[in-house]
């Protein structure tokens, strides 16, 4: 059946599967004529977003709900590609493999997208890309930051910098804040792959730098009562507090190691970067260091357009999730126009659409709100700069904002 459809797919030219997949009404009289319904209004470029947009993993993805549709209106509004608009089709994978798995699985075939931003998590990544590269559709990842994710194929690459290369910094910065620091423990999310590979990054950076690791507390992302950890940790007085989990675990843990007492600075992974965290710990979040792969102080125009658009809507700076989708959105739209440019995007077929364009994807260079990004040939972003924020919360806990150190 699958093979089927997918031979059927085959047959079809680009123009005619893009109606399909946006506009099921108009399709059965457009797609039978093969002729010139592909105008500007009728043809559309759908572009699959697969994020957590129910769960507690939706307290990231929401972040990347809204920076993919600022992207869709940014760059239609200058034009789509070479005239033709952009259309995001949302697949809500929520917080686990099996919702990610359909939501991929409903992009590739029956939305026939181009290509796929998401997961959230590393965790779906390590599930769900792998259908992606069977199916030989482009995934670029917007916030898997685990070690091994571009690895995974040759149609798989990601605009969320590893953790090799970004947890160090938050470590540096909080020996910079306290160089007393000497004793050390870690957290991290046992069940999560995303946390296992980043702790493993923050244990190596500890030792590195000399300190002393006393000791490493696992849990549950799930898990809400960190009372004993956290009292197993603060007996042996540590000066520094890693974590390694996502935001609702991550933002209870916070609270509950300063409500037992730990007054040392306390370091969170890439899971804890969201000011949705702020209603979990409340006052309890000040002080948290967080290693970020994105300003909202970046310069250059296209971050100055995102900022704003980010701002007027949402009266707050951009986080880290949202900039890397839209920055995800742009490498799909650029590649495209540059593809286009070579051949009609909408006169190729959609297993050629999609092949060529991953090979678009990997040889561009893009000035995104991130900076300037490209990518290894196996897919692996190459981006320059990385910045550590501090939480600053009001005291009645009421509001806070990322604080980004010089
Ligand atoms: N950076 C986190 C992950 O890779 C969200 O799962």
């Amino acid at each position: 059946m699958k093979n089927a459809l997918i031979k059927t797919v085959a047959l079809l030219p680009i123009f005619t599967l893009l109606l399909t997949a946006c506009n099921g009404a108009k399709t059965s009289t457009n797609s039978t004529a093969n002729s010139n319904a592909n105008t500007a209004t009728s043809n559309v470029i759908p572009i699959g977003i697969a994020v957590a947009q129910t769960s507690n993993v939706a307290l990231l993805g929401q972040e990347q709900v809204a920076g993919a549709k600022i992207a869709e209106k940014y760059f239609n509004d200058k034009g789509g590609i070479n005239g033709t608009p952009i259309k995001l089709v949302f697949q809500d994978t929520a917080g686990d493999e099996a919702g990610t798995i359909n939501a991929f699985q409903t992009l590739i075939n029956k939305d026939k997208v181009v290509g796929i931003v998401g997961p959230t998590l590393s965790q779906q990544a390590f599930s769900a890309d792998p259908i992606a590269e069977r199916s030989k559709i482009p995934v670029l990842g917007p916030s898997n930051t685990a070690k091994g994710i571009p690895e995974i194929g040759d149609y798989i690459a990601r605009v969320s910098a590893p953790v090799s290369v970004v947890a160090p910094n938050s470590i540096k910065a909080a020996i910079k804040l306290n160089p007393n620091i000497k004793k050390v423990a870690v957290f991290y999310a046992q069940n999560d792959a995303f946390s296992k590979s980043e702790t493993e990054i923050f244990q190596q950076t500890v030792k590195e730098q000399g300190l002393e690791l006393m000791t490493v507390q696992k849990f549950q992302t799930s898990d809400t009562d960190f009372q004993s950890q956290a009292t197993n940790a603060i007996n042996l007085k540590p000066d520094l507090v890693i974590i390694s989990g996502l935001a609702a675990d991550g933002g209870n843990l916070v609270r509950q190691l300063r409500e037992l007492g730990y007054k040392g600075i306390i370091v969170g992974g890439n899971g804890l970067n969201t000011s949705n965290i702020f209603p979990v710990c409340k006052a309890l979040c000040d002080g948290v260091l967080i290693a970020q792969a994105y300003s909202p102080e970046h310069p250059g125009e296209i971050n100055a357009a995102f900022r704003q658009a980010y701002a007027d809507q949402f009266k707050k700076e951009p986080p880290q999730f949202s900039a890397q989708a839209f920055a995800a959105v742009q490498v799909y739209v650029e590649a495209l126009k540059t593809l286009d440019q070579k051949s009609k995007v909408n006169k190729l077929q959609l297993p050629a659409l999609r092949t060529e364009l991953n090979q678009h994807i990997l040889t561009g260079k893009y000035n995104t709100p991130l900076g300037e990004i490209g990518f290894t040939p196996i897919g692996e972003i190459i981006q320059k700069d990385f910045y550590v924020a501090q939480i600053k919360m009001e005291s009645d806990g009421s509001k806070g904002k990322f604080t980004f150190l010089k």
